[in-house]
């Protein structure tokens, strides 16, 4: 490394320690003229406001935001996996990435199941077979061709920096490093991931170093997409695979190539909505909502009464029953009714079948009738131009499948969970067994990953998202709504109440003491079940205010060392 790049590093690790442990507390609302990164990693925001600082647009600041997550945020941060990005530009026109992980050429729509046809519990997400070909290299690679304007290696070097020189290891981390500390051999890399050469558990505020992810991420920085996908890491790539009783071969990793797609767009009350369409669902749900919500008029319904949660609750069973029943791989599934989904006409008749006054049925025996019809991360990013990306990217469950290569540093992806696992299917807890779906080889399994920009008069309005598997549609839709209707600041909407419905199991999930009981008793008796969970959804937004001329953002509170970083 030269004398200027060293030195540059050494001021950018005092700040990182600065900031870790006197970090501006997350959900804290920050303002910025010029810019904006709100990520799940303090340091991965300051990583992408430097790109900015240094002549780089909102991609360039994604790109080095993602690659730095990979190495502060390995939870989700990620080159294992494979994620969305929905990229608005200062023309006011948005397209999106779509890299999503692959079912391997030998996975098989049975390869999960046992010789009488029932599912080997958890056998989709433990072991090798469970690991997707990982596509965010690929993505990353293939929005800098087509959008990106400083260097590529520019971008990559920061995570390298932070890999080989190390970081102050926060105490988010550490906590997991506790328990990561109890998992067995077969966990391979996990058990010395958080240590140092002595073996001993990294302590809070000691210097955590990954030669080797910083080795692999040199490969990439100095190959590109080739670094990932051709040479020596898909040579280790395919031996750890094939030792360790994996699928995913060097012919996978050639063959892997992200895409470009056309937005799906919504709107409401004047505002348009730009979000992911399949292969993830969280487009088209989210849309189907916010169309319901937009009939329905929620100018009379009070947030957080009984009646708003019933609606929103119900909104959600139609739009995850429709989920199950029509969305997958759009290159498996070229006749999905995605359009006739996010239309208006739709919303309307689905309005007519719902009832103010009583919960309905979830019933899996009505697919075409009645509904006729773990772990991720995200981050927003706006820059001095008006660009903005919102990019949600997952490992699916944290720390993935916990195995990887020792010589590359990084873990893989456990993404074929989200395949549904035994064709024809579906039962109460949630398991869907519908058709466009079902594992191929080469098919992208369906995601709930739901990156998404709302923009007004062709600027982009909130940039918004979340990790949580099924639960991001709905709290993203949640954080959509308090915006746009019911006008709360982005760190009073990420904050505020949330319910989850997924259609199965027929049930609210509801953020623990943020529910009054008198609500539960009215939701009871109109025959909601209803279950708290501690915690729905991480967001990460960005508003722009218009009287103040500048960007809003705001990490939610749940995050262990997120933060909104503007200039
Ligand atoms: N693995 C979470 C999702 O893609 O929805």
């Amino acid at each position: 490394m030269n004398m200027l790049l060293r030195s540059s590093f050494l001021a950018f690790l005092i700040l990182g320690i600065l900031q870790y442990f006197n970090a501006p507390a997350n959900a804290q609302v920050t303002y910025g003229k010029n810019g904006m990164v709100v990520s799940d990693n303090v340091l991965a925001s300051q990583v992408g406001i430097d790109i900015m600082k240094k002549g780089g647009n909102a991609i360039d600041a994604s790109i080095a935001t993602a690659f730095a997550l990979a190495v502060t945020h390995p939870e989700a941060g990620n080159i294992g996996g494979g994620g969305f990005i929905v990229l608005m530009k200062a023309n006011g026109e948005v397209t999106t990435f779509d890299f999503r992980e692959k079912a391997p050429l030998n996975a098989s729509p049975d390869m999960f199941l046992d010789t009488e046809g029932n599912l080997v519990e958890n056998s989709n997400h433990q072991g090798l077979k469970a690991v997707g070909v990982p596509g965010t290299v690929a993505g990353l690679y293939l929005a800098h061709q087509r959008y990106g304007k400083l260097p590529w290696k520019d971008l990559v070097q920061p995570s390298v920096n932070l890999a080989i020189e190390g970081f102050p290891m926060p105490w988010g981390l550490y906590q997991v490093a506790l328990n990561l500390a109890e998992w067995d051999e077969s966990f391979d890399i996990m058990t010395n991931y958080f240590r140092n050469e002595n073996g001993d558990i990294i302590q809070p505020g000691e210097i955590w170093r990954q030669p080797a992810l910083g080795n692999t991420l040199s490969l990439i920085r100095d190959h590109g997409h080739d670094g990932f996908y051709k040479g020596p890491v898909a040579d280790e790539i395919e031996s750890y695979m094939k030792a360790n009783g994996g699928l995913i071969t060097k012919k996978d990793l050639e063959k892997y190539t992200a895409v470009e797609r056309q937005p799906l767009k919504g709107s409401y009350k004047g505002f348009d909505i730009y979000s992911m369409p399949p292969p993830s669902s969280g487009g088209v749900a989210l849309i189907e909502m916010m169309n319901l919500m937009e009939l329905a008029d929620l100018s009379s319904i009070e947030f957080n009464s009984t009646a708003y949660v019933h609606l929103v609750a119900e909104a959600m069973r139609r739009a995850f029953a429709d989920r199950a029943e029509h969305l997958g791989d759009p290159d498996f599934n070229p006749e999905m009714p995605v359009d006739r989904l996010i239309s208006k006409e739709f919303a309307q008749m689905r309005l007519e079948n719902m009832d103010m006054t009583k919960a309905s049925a979830s019933d899996s025996s009505r697919f075409g009738q009645l509904y006729d019809g773990s772990s991720t991360t995200h981050f927003s990013v706006v820059d001095k131009d008006g660009n903005a990306v919102s990019l949600t990217y997952t490992l699916e469950h944290s720390y993935g499948v916990g195995m990887g290569s020792s010589k590359l540093g990084f873990i893989f992806n456990n993404e074929m969970g989200d395949f549904n696992p035994q064709p024809g299917i579906t039962t109460s807890k949630g398991q869907i067994g519908s058709d466009p779906n079902q594992i191929v080889p080469e098919k992208r399994m369906l995601s709930s990953m739901t990156p998404t920009i709302v923009g007004k008069d062709g600027k982009p309005y909130l940039v918004i998202g979340s990790p949580g598997g099924r639960t991001i549609i709905n709290t993203v839709f949640q954080t959509v709504l308090n915006v746009l209707e019911y006008n709360m600041r982005i760190d009073k909407a990420i904050e505020a109440m949330k319910i989850h419905h997924q259609w199965l199991p027929d049930e609210i999930r509801y953020e623990r003491h943020l529910m009054s009981p008198d609500t539960r008793q009215a939701l009871e008796k109109m025959g909601h079940k209803l279950r708290p969970v501690n915690n729905l959804g991480v967001l990460m937004g960005i508003t722009y205010d218009p009287i103040l001329k500048a960007y809003v953002g705001a990490s939610e509170s749940s995050s262990k060392e997120g933060a909104a970083v503007g200039y």
